[in-house]
């Protein structure tokens, strides 16, 4: 999959991802990560990239002639999204549309965003990681290409992991998970994990997917159409683990 990132701070979205897993994926050729720098395409002195806003008003704005020529001599792969606080925002299932896909490329904005014409003329959209504001695109950016690209088959260790974790097959949050020691400070793991009975262990942890789920995003059991009358049942039989 190649992934093209415009930023100002390439260095910033290049350490992030040569480290941990997104590091192997880059070395084993799963990912492509091409870096550009708006900045390369300035003419002037002082290399400018901003510029104050036409009507007054707080902070500076991203021009448009450098990502406008960046992104026309690195032809990126197609979606090309703006980042910001006002997009399409961001979840797992978008994560694994773009997986599915061959690649696609992000502009990263700075200051109090880009000229408008960015958005209307350049990108194919615009993607927010949710509603809080940064200081600029790259942490967004890092966070898309990594619930991205660890989805790629082959980048993670367990290749169920996707299915089982949360949003993951069932559209529920995860069960509580445990390791060893059994009993720390006095407290323990839960009896039937030690039991040694698989199949109860599965009825005992989607019971406690559901209890968390119901509790904390009751929109997501809405959105998988309720509960059945199996999972009411199980609901009755495991009571949930506290979650403070
Ligand atoms: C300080 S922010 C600009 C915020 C903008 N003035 C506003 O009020 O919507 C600078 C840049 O950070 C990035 N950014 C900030 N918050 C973001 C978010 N929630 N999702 C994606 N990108 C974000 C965008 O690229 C944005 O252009």
């Amino acid at each position: 999959m190649r992934i093209d990132v415009f930023t100002l701070f390439p260095g910033m979205v290049d350490h992030f991802c040569a480290e941990s897993l997104l590091g192997k994926a880059r070395t084993a050729g799963l990912l492509e990560l091409r870096l550009h720098d708006p900045r390369e395409h300035t003419s002037d002195v002082h290399r400018t990239v901003d510029d104050a806003p036409f009507g007054g008003g707080a902070g500076m704005l991203m021009r448009p002639q450098p990502l406008f020529e960046s992104v026309e001599a690195a032809d990126p792969p197609r979606p090309l999204y703006l980042l910001g606080p006002g997009g399409r925002r961001f979840d797992q299932a978008l994560a694994r549309e773009f997986a599915s896909g061959d690649g696609f490329s992000m502009i990263c904005g700075r200051y109090e965003g880009v000229d408008h014409r960015v958005r209307e003329h350049l990108v194919d959209g615009e993607l927010s990681v949710g509603d809080v504001v940064l200081n600029g695109g790259e942490v967004a950016a890092c966070l898309v290409i990594e619930a991205v690209v660890r989805l790629l088959p082959g980048a993670m260790g367990n290749a169920e992991s996707p299915l089982t974790e949360s949003f993951g097959a069932t559209g529920l949050l995860e069960e509580p998970h445990y390791t060893r020691p059994a009993d720390f400070r006095g407290q323990l793991v839960p009896e039937i994990l030690r039991s040694g009975d698989h199949a109860r262990i599965a009825r005992w942890r989607l019971a406690q997917a559901l209890h968390r789920t119901a509790a904390a995003r009751p929109d997501l059991i809405e959105a998988r159409g309720g509960l059945t009358p199996d999972e009411r049942a199980l609901l009755e039989e495991f009571p949930p683990v506290p979650y403070p």
